[in-house]
């Protein structure tokens, strides 16, 4: 055998250890709840929210310089419509248990609008105007809140 395997275990040891330190923190908000209780908590929800916000800035800002003959771009403004709608997911689990009523009332409504502008972007040639819809529907759920 040779020598430099022998390394090998400590190596993967030293960088379990590692990620668990780093893991750690997150987990003990985890064990707060009970499993059967789902609760979203409110920095959850803000989490969630900015990472919606950049998002749609990013959108913002390739949507306003691309073409619709820009494939690439067209691939890269799909991809983060998904992922908007997988953030978007993540809030509107657990409708009857979550602390966020007034998110379940309407997140629904705003899943289906990215849906929308999804199909709409995926289109040939795409049409963007529903991307800049999400937006306002943004705005619109939080001047309702
Ligand atoms: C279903 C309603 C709803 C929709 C749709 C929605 N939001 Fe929110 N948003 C909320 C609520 C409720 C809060 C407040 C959370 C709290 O403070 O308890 C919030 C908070 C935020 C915050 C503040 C987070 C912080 O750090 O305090 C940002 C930024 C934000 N939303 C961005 C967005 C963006 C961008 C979109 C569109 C992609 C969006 N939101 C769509 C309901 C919504």
């Amino acid at each position: 055998m040779k020598t430099s395997l022998k390394h090998q275990p400590f190596i993967g040891l030293a960088a379990i250890l590692i990620i668990a330190s780093i893991a750690g923190c997150t987990e003990v908000r985890k064990l707060t709840y009970s499993e059967s209780f789902i609760y979203i908590e409110n920095k959850e929800v803000k989490n969630l929210m900015r990472q919606m916000s950049m998002g749609v800035n990013r959108l913002g800002q390739i949507v306003a310089k691309t073409t619709t003959t820009d494939t690439a771009q067209q691939q890269k403004i799909t991809s983060e419509l998904s992922k908007l709608e997988n953030i978007a997911t993540k809030l509107s689990v657990s409708h009857t248990q979550t602390n966020q009523l007034f998110i379940s009332d309407h997140i629904e409504q705003f899943l289906t609008d990215i849906g929308t502008a999804k199909m709409f972007a995926k289109m040939n040639p795409p049409e963007y105007s529903e991307v800049e819809e999400i937006v306002s529907h943004c705005q619109a759920c939080h001047k309702l809140h």
